[in-house]
């Protein structure tokens, strides 16, 4: 019941954090689930496909980067695909370019397939070496050494998020280019050894016996490429025209029309022999390449009487297969789990064991490297708001591809937070940014409204209450049954109240008196004991000549503004100001002193010394906080922002009472006149910060429009009583950094 009542609070946080609706996607999978991209096809209409019947589409819905190209007119053959006549390049300074595919099953294992040909679309006669990416895991290296060849890379993995992008990495060496793109999903059963920390990239998919016919959709279900291969002064071709089947939970699926042709070597006595070479140049550089061999069989003619056809299966010197006896027109798959590794060259060898009668057979044969695929995309969430900016302002420089993984192709200006057991999470943006941010004519107007306002989906007011009201569930139902421990819901005045009206006024209004420098120093008995630091500096403990404690803030800057505004604010649940003085360059604010300190240190664990609150005080905490907190929104004219709304901003007294503090910081908007200056005084503490507001700061160093706002009070809002609730901090160290927010979502 708790865990339910937790999940219904943290889900209004996040919506009053930064809930954003991306754009319907473009380009849905078809009816099979299959995505088919010809990339670089002009204007908005696709094609059929000849051979296979699959519906093309054009790439603009998939990817906002690159140009489209034709290949040159020697190359474009009417015998190769279409898809090979038109590349999307991607000439720009940006490292990395990607498609975005969506509408996945997570967790689902797909097929992903690329296809390369060049045909010397930019005139240059310069084929170009690229690395290509799964999502955030290196998928190969794409190195095209021939202008008319096609190269075809695919890959099986499991894809973890419901959208997964492919993308092309310029490592110096030429201008990444991509003639189609397919996407193929296959069941969970299929290839075992591609799993969630491993994929599988096709080396060679090979259907011996017939010199044509290149096999895929629709007679392989799967759509994968089966490449015909035979070398006929070795090897005769056996055939049959009878379904071979499947077995009973197969998990390759070989398709029939592959199964039904074979090679058998011409002297009987001969063995087949197929290898490959280790291939480091595709492989990611600092892992020796693994391989996994997979072999499909089946006896494709009746075996008479006591014919019989058995043969071993070794790896260089190794035994991987003893006395494989292949059915009578059914499948039988041999293959390794754990990868051959260590070796330059790869000899396959099939030789029919001493008693068998006819010589070994093989119907097919699929080699694969294997890659990891440990790498997790950044948190889904913060990449859909990012995306959202980015879109927003057309950001173009490196903003593609995943936004923090892997570490050396993260987004600039943005920080990331790796954990070892979580996504990576956006933390911040930097602050000294290169203003070339913006391409010229989509740059937000200096004067324009700010736009982010649409991204938030939860009013701010609707935010507070539901927020207010999650708690108050979860305390009731914390509290059922403990009879005498009940909630008072509706705030009438308690023993704490000062009997004000409904802003407090009236409470403790007192008289703002101008002190001296001198005067302070006898107050505080020459700045004696420090009771903590504050923004802007410390504060002392002072006792006033009648006795009244007090507490002491030293500032270092003198913003006049905000003593004219303090001056003015009286409410219960805000500290309250006695006095000031203003001393040459010295600024000091005098405050009621709350003897019990922050909330922070009472919140459990934090500081053993205090004692911990009851579940009645944390809730007496968030109405009255809440309460200081909407007299400054509401209450104010013009309204004021805390701006640092935060558990060590929220004092308490000996009742205990609580009241917000350090809005001395706060600044009047609408109509202010200074918000330049306000731009350059950092506000905000990492765990609290809206992340709205992280990018709206960030894009007000251009704009000068961008303000915090009363939401991003809001946003700190619910991290308090998120604090509050789970007794935790707001950044966690678990091992790595995690912001409470990531952390309870
Ligand atoms: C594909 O089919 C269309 C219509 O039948 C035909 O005009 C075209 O030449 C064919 N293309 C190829 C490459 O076979
Ligand atoms: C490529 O060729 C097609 C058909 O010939 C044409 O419509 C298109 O504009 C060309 N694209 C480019 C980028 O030249
Ligand atoms: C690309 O392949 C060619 C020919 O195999 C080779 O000489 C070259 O070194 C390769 N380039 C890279 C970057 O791997
Ligand atoms: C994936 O397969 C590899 C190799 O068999 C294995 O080491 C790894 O633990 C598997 N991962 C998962 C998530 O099952
Ligand atoms: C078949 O192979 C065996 C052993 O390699 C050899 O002795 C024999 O001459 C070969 N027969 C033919 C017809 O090539
Ligand atoms: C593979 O076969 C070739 C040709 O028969 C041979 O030269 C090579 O030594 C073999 N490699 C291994 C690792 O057995
Ligand atoms: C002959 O082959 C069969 C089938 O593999 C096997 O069971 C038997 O042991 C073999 N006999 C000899 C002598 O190798
Ligand atoms: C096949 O394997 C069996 C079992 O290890 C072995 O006895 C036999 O010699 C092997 N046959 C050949 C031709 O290598
Ligand atoms: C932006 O505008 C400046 C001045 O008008 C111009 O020099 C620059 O090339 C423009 N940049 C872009 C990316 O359009």
């Amino acid at each position: 019941m708790a865990a339910r009542s937790r999940l219904l609070l943290l889900s209004c946080i996040a919506g009053a954090g930064a809930a954003v609706v991306l754009q319907a996607a473009r380009g849905q999978p078809d009816s099979n689930g299959f995505i088919s991209i010809d990339c670089g096809l002009s204007g908005k209409a696709g094609y059929v496909d000849n051979a296979t019947k699959l519906s093309y589409s054009p790439d603009a819905g998939f990817t906002d980067a690159g140009t489209d190209n034709n290949i040159s007119a020697e190359y474009l053959s009417p015998a190769s695909s279409r898809i090979f006549d038109n590349v999307r390049s991607f000439p720009g300074a940006a490292p990395r370019s990607c498609y975005t595919l969506r509408s996945l099953v997570p967790g689902l294992k797909y097929l992903v397939r690329a296809n390369f040909m060049y045909g010397n679309y930019d005139g240059l006669r310069r084929p170009p070496v690229f690395d290509l990416y799964a999502g955030v895991n290196f998928w190969r290296t794409v190195n095209i050494t021939d202008a008319a060849a096609s190269l075809t890379a695919e890959a099986i993995i499991v894809v973890p998020e419901d959208s997964m992008q492919v993308c092309l990495l310029n490592t110096g060496a030429g201008t990444p280019f991509i003639s189609s793109l397919d996407l193929r999903p296959l069941k969970n059963s299929l290839y075992p050894q591609a799993n969630a920390t491993q994929g599988l990239v096709m080396v060679a998919r090979i259907n011996y016996g017939p010199t044509d016919a290149f096999i895929r959709y629709p007679d392989d279900p799967h759509d994968r490429g089966w490449r015909p291969w035979i070398d006929t002064t070795r090897y005769v071709e056996v055939s049959t025209t009878k379904t071979v089947q499947n077995v009973e939970k197969d998990v390759f699926e070989t398709p029939s029309v592959v199964m039904q042709t074979a090679i058998t070597p011409c002297n009987a006595s001969d063995s087949i022999e197929v290898y490959w070479t280790a291939d480091w140049s595709t492989a990611a550089s600092d892992l020796q390449p693994g391989y996994i061999a997979i072999m499909h069989f089946s006896e494709l003619q009746m075996i008479q009487g006591n014919a019989v056809c058995a043969f071993n299966i070794s790896l260089n010197d190794q035994w991987l297969d003893l006395g494989m006896m292949p059915d009578y027109l059914n499948v039988d798959s041999s293959f390794n789990t754990v990868p051959f590794r260590g070796s330059s060259r790869y000899n396959l060898t099939f030789r029919a064991t001493t008693n068998s009668t006819l010589p070994p057979i093989i119907n097919a044969l699929e080699i694969f490297s294997v890659i990891p695929t440990i790498n997790v995309p950044t948190y889904a969430k913060d990449v859909s708001g990012i995306t959202a900016i980015k879109k927003q302002y057309q950001v173009k420089e490196n903003w593609m591809g995943d936004p923090c993984v892997p570490k050396t192709l993260a987004w600039d200006w943005l920080t990331c937070s790796y954990a070892i057991s979580s996504p990576p999470t956006i933390t911040g943006v930097y602050e000294n940014n290169n203003p070339q941010l913006c391409i010229n004519d989509t740059c937000p107007s200096p004067n324009g409204k700010p736009k982010l306002a649409i991204y938030i989906s939860v009013p701010v007011v609707a935010a507070t209450v539901i927020l207010v009201l999650s708690l108050f569930c979860l305390l009731r139902r914390k509290t059922k049954g403990s009879a005498n421990n009940t909630v008072n819901l509706h705030n009438e005045p308690t023993s704490h109240s000062h009997g004000s009206d409904s802003y407090g006024h009236g409470s403790m209004q007192l008289e703002n008196r101008r002190f001296t420098y001198k005067d302070l120093q006898k107050i505080t008995n020459n700045f004696e004991q420090v009771l903590g630091k504050g923004g802007f500096g410390y504060v002392y403990y002072g006792i006033l000549e009648e006795g009244t404690q007090v507490a002491v803030k030293l500032r270092s800057q003198s913003p006049n503004q905000g003593v004219k505004i303090l001056t003015w604010i009286h409410h219960k649940n805000l500290i309250s100001m006695i006095g000031y003085c203003k001393d040459g360059e010295y600024m000091v604010l005098v405050y009621e002193y709350m003897s019990e300190g922050t909330t922070e240190e009472h919140i459990a664990g934090r500081d053993h010394n205090k004692r911990n609150l009851t579940w009645t005080e944390r809730l007496q905490i968030t109405l009255e906080s809440a309460q200081g907190l909407e007299y400054l929104h509401k209450g104010c004219s013009p309204p004021l922002v805390q701006r640092n709304v935060m558990a060590t901003n929220i004092l308490l007294n000996m009742k205990p009472e609580a009241k917000i503090a350090d809005f001395g910081l706060s600044k009047a908007f609408n109509h202010d006149s200074d918000t330049h200056v306000s731009a350059s005084i950092r506000v905000g503490t990492p765990g609290y910060i809206d992340p709205e507001y992280v990018i709206s700061k960030f894009f007000f160093m251009y704009h000068a429009t961008m303000m915090p706002t009363t939401k991003s009070d809001v946003y700190g809002f619910g991290v308090v009583l998120l604090e509050l609730v789970t007794g935790k901090s707001p950044i966690l160290r678990t091992p790595e950094p995690i912001s409470l927010i990531h952390w309870s979502q």
